[in-house]
């Protein structure tokens, strides 16, 4: 189905850019495992994609599934995290994994707002699940996105305060179809093309939709509060 806007350009661009990753399944294919996608998320919230990779491929071929999890000793899984950092994550995991189990039948709730109710899983890590996992339409904004939503709009507010603005600035340009390859899709060019110094515009597929980019200093948003 085709996409009005900058949605359907961002996401042509990703049907032939997307990087491969994983615990992504090729665009416009089937969604990937939910145990996979809430895996990579939460190693995702404060590590980056390079780090968590090995990570995540031994921590697959250890503990396939949740069950699997569930079952592992708690020294097992801080073991395996050991090196990302912030363990109160592989905690959360191991917690989140035992209330699925036991809980929920082994799956992964379905809804942002269920899966709010999992150890480990905030407000982002839901959105993101919800739209990647579960193809519901979620308004997914990490840093990265923050960045390309305030430059597509020029938004001029600095941040924090930026914050509520940027997020429905992003509500109004997620698709209802796709969301979990838009949410990929802008994560993908907030960390390769609208990056925070030199962003790549030529290479940008959404420039023509970029405001910040026809002012003429996209390099300059967002805007910081003063310290
Ligand atoms: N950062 C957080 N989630 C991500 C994802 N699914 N792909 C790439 N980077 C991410």
């Amino acid at each position: 189905q085709r996409l009005p806007g900058v949605a359907r350009d961002l996401l042509d661009w990703y049907d032939a850019n997307a990087r491969s990753l994983p615990w992504r399944a090729p665009p416009g294919t089937a969604a990937p495992d939910p145990y996979r996608v809430w895996l990579s998320e939460v190693m995702l919230q404060q590590t980056q994609v390079a780090t968590v990779r090995p990570y995540f491929e031994r921590w697959t071929a250890r503990w396939p599934t949740f069950a699997a999890l569930a079952a592992a000793e708690d020294a097992e899984v801080m073991a395996a995290w050991a090196g990302l950092g912030y363990y109160a994550r592989a905690r959360n995991l191991l917690a989140g994994a035992r209330v699925i189990a036991a809980q929920h039948g082994g799956q992964l709730p379905d809804t942002e707002a269920m899966l709010r109710t999992i150890p480990g899983i905030g407000d982002y890590t839901a959105a993101a699940i919800a739209a990647i996992a579960f193809g519901r339409r979620a308004v997914v904004v990490d840093a990265n996105v923050e960045r390309v939503v305030a430059r597509l709009f020029a938004i001029q507010t600095p941040l924090p305060a930026a914050k509520p603005l940027i997020r429905a600035a992003a509500d109004r340009v997620t698709p209802e179809e796709r969301a979990g390859d838009f949410a990929q899709a802008m994560m993908d060019l907030g960390s390769g093309i609208c990056t925070t110094r030199g962003p790549r515009c030529l290479l940008c597929p959404i420039r023509a939709h970029c405001e910040g980019f026809a002012q003429g200093a996209p390099e300059r948003l967002p805007v910081k509060a003063a310290k």
